[in-house]
């Protein structure tokens, strides 16, 4: 198989099951315990606390593990409106995943005004309208730090200097660049981070919030004292010692030159596509972006049909149009960038991992330029979409 949508979720890394599972059968102690069975938990969990830390340059005490990113990015949210109780505003962007937008949307209903920041045809932030969103009673402005579905890179850095000293939060969604770029925001520009394991070869069902050791925060679960009181529920011990291990593969694989590695083969994939596919156009910046990611469109052709093709072959991407009650409706990423709904249901979402090999990038692109040219000769020019 070809396995092409890793921003959507990656394999585990066999050192990850192998670091975990004693943790399931052996070493099954409740952390919170006090006998000394417990203790290899408890040391486990802090273990991991510090492999998270040292990956994204922050104290251990900063690191609370949560169930998914999905948690991360709404407790971060929440705790950053309940820490100030006065400020009812929120400032995001137009391409946020819905584990944000859709929880800024649900706020709404409690009295919270949402602001949010279009984007540029390169599918970019535009940071300009930033500081004009900018209110007194603005609480928090979370911008995720990549693109899951085109992999561009957002202003981060930039909005945390303008932000610098207007006490305001920021947070970021980190989830989609945890393991393909450096995550080095933590340098008090950055108030709240959101990671999920199973993008980065962890398991699903284990999330990060780095919270700066200097912002108030206030718990999303509430219940025991797990966390330091910051995150309520039994930890889950194993999830936790496999994110600490991925988080610390993770950071020897960047620093070992591994970002570049997969620019390069994913440059090679999407410059042949690019080549070899006529009407095949990339979506979003070339430049600042994640380097294992690739958004296409293809002229022309439906996102649905060439799926269906690609799976015959058992090559695996995805489209970037969310499918609800069998209806697909295109990205809104891609409708933000100011593509047209044609351009955005012909689109799909290529992405790469660690595990991605030159044999299969070879193989991948003779299959899309073998479909993209079977669908195309069974349609005539002009037609998208079943009739
Ligand atoms: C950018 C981004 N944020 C948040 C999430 C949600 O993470 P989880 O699946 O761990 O809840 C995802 C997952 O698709 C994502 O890509």
């Amino acid at each position: 198989m070809l396995y092409f949508d890793n921003n959507a979720t990656t394999r585990v890394d066999p050192a990850v099951v192998d670091a975990m599972l004693p943790f399931f059968s052996e070493k099954y102690g409740n952390p919170s315990a006090g006998y000394r069975f417990a203790r290899e938990s408890r040391a486990a969990l802090d273990t991991a606390r510090e492999q998270v830390a040292a990956f994204l340059g922050a104290e251990a005490s900063e690191i609370v593990f949560t169930g998914c990113g999905t948690e991360s990015n709404n407790a971060a949210i929440a705790s950053a409106l309940r820490a100030q109780p006065g400020k009812r505003h929120l400032v995001t962007s137009a391409v946020e995943h819905s584990a944000v937008l859709k929880y800024c949307a649900a706020l709404a209903g409690e009295g919270v005004e949402t602001t949010v920041l279009p984007v540029d045809g390169d599918g970019r932030i535009a940071l300009e309208g930033l500081e004009a969103a900018l209110r007194p009673d603005t609480a928090l402005v979370t911008l995720m730090l990549a693109n899951n579905e085109t992999g561009v890179l957002s202003p981060v850095a930039e909005a945390a200097e303008l932000l610098r000293g207007r006490g305001i939060f920021l947070h970021t969604d980190a989830v989609n660049a945890a393991g393909k770029v450096p995550l080095s925001f933590t340098d008090g520009g950055v108030h709240l981070l959101s990671l999920s394991g199973h993008k980065f070869h962890a398991p699903k069902g284990i999330g990060i919030l780095y919270v700066n050791r200097h912002v108030r925060f206030h718990p999303f679960l509430v219940g025991g004292g797990q966390e330091g009181g910051r995150r309520a529920g039994t930890e889950a011990v194993p999830n936790i010692v496999a994110i600490g291990k991925a988080a610390e593969l993770a950071a020897d694989f960047l620093a070992n030159g591994g970002g570049a590695r997969l620019a390069s083969l994913r440059d090679r994939f999407e410059a042949e596509i690019l080549a070899r596919v006529p009407g095949a156009v990339r979506n979003g910046s070339a430049v600042r972006r994640l380097p294992n990611t690739s958004h296409l469109s293809f002229e022309g052709l439906d996102a649905g049909e060439m799926l269906l093709l690609l799976d015959q072959k058992d090559f695996y991407c995805s489209s970037g149009s969310a499918c609800s009650t069998g209806k697909v409706s295109p990205s809104h990423v891609m409708l933000a960038m100011g593509h047209g709904e044609e351009r955005a249901r012909s689109s799909l979402r290529f992405s790469l991992s660690r595990f991605t090999t030159e044999a299969e990038v070879d193989q991948a692109i003779a299959i899309m330029v073998g479909a993209a040219g079977k669908l195309r000769s069974l349609r005539p020019p002009g037609l998208v979409g079943g009739a």
